[in-house]
């Protein structure tokens, strides 16, 4: 199954085309899976996007691939070596985007670093890398991105999880990380409300076809734990987008300081993979 989306995304989905038109995202981890398929969802339905990350030959890749849906070549810019630990470099990155394309209406903070590891073999530098890639810069991004924002009274949406709702083993870096970043938007939201900034969190659970999944697994992740969701199936990466366009229009323009869990109802079971 393909976990990049086309042009039946805008033709047969639920979404008016042009919906976006005159937007600008700028989102880090775009290059992964999750961001990406957010990155196409909006570019699809017409908003010009910058995607930022650390590797220069997969953000430019990505990129590229996620522009071919856009109406040009250039409606997306790959802006690499940036570490969202580094709040020069993310300024640096919101200066480009400004010079490219004027604005910034849409933030997704998604970057995102994850392993597997028992507590007793994490060390506090691993513990500390993955709350700074996660947590810090979440922050990071969304400092920087909020003079721009101002201006436009645009959205911040935070990538979460739902691992820290009830204790995931070997994930307690990442569940501490998430925890945080649910912290940071509620705050933001009450804190930005007034200036006409919306903040809200997307929550994945397991995705099919994504990095995060194909870990868990050497099986056929589907008939791995498909059944053990309540509704029966992993998620699609179209199941992200959807909300991702939900929490960006119009139609949620009431939303903010919530958190969009996309599992299927599987974090109410209390089971992990
Ligand atoms: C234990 C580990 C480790 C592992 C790294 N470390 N991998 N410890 N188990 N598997 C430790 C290192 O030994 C080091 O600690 C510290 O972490 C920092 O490692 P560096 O490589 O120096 O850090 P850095 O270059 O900043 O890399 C960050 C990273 C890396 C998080 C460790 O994996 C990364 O960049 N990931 C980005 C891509 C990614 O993870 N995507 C996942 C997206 S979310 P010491 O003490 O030795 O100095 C996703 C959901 C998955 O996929 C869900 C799965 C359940």
């Amino acid at each position: 199954m393909s976990n990049t989306l086309s042009r039946d995304f805008v033709e047969k989905g639920a979404w008016k085309e042009g919906l976006f038109e005159g937007k600008v995202a700028f989102v880090t981890g775009g290059a992964g899976t999750i961001c990406r398929v957010q990155t196409e969802a909006l570019v699809l339905l017409g908003c010009k996007a910058a995607i930022v990350g650390r590797n220069k030959t997969k953000t430019e890749q990505a990129a590229r691939e996620i522009a071919a849906l856009g109406p040009s070549a250039d409606c997306v810019l790959p802006i690499s070596n940036v570490d969202v630990r580094d709040m020069g470099q993310m300024e640096d990155a919101v200066r480009q985007t400004v010079e490219k394309f004027g604005r910034i209406d849409f933030v997704i903070a998604g970057a995102a670093g994850n392993f597997v590891a028992p507590f007793h073999s994490l060390s506090a530098n691993a513990f500390k890398s993955v709350v700074s890639i996660d947590l810090l810069g979440s922050f990071n991004t969304a400092k920087a991105c909020f003079p721009e924002l101002v201006k436009t009274k645009g959205a911040i949406l935070f990538v979460s999880a739902t691992f820290h709702y009830y204790g995931v083993p070997y994930q307690s870096h990442v569940g501490a990380a998430k925890a945080g970043i649910d912290a940071l938007s509620n705050s933001l939201a009450v804190e930005l409300g007034v200036l006409g900034i919306r903040c809200n969190c997307l929550a994945p659970g397991a995705i099919a076809g994504t990095e995060g999944i194909s870990r868990l697994s050497q099986e056929d992740p589907e008939k791995a734990y498909g059944k053990r969701v309540p509704l029966q199936r992993l998620g699609t990466t179209t199941d992200i987008a959807n909300s991702t366009v939900f929490l960006f229009s119009p139609a949620a323009s009431y939303v903010t300081g919530t958190v969009q869990v996309v599992d299927g109802g599987m974090w109410h079971i209390g089971t992990h993979f």
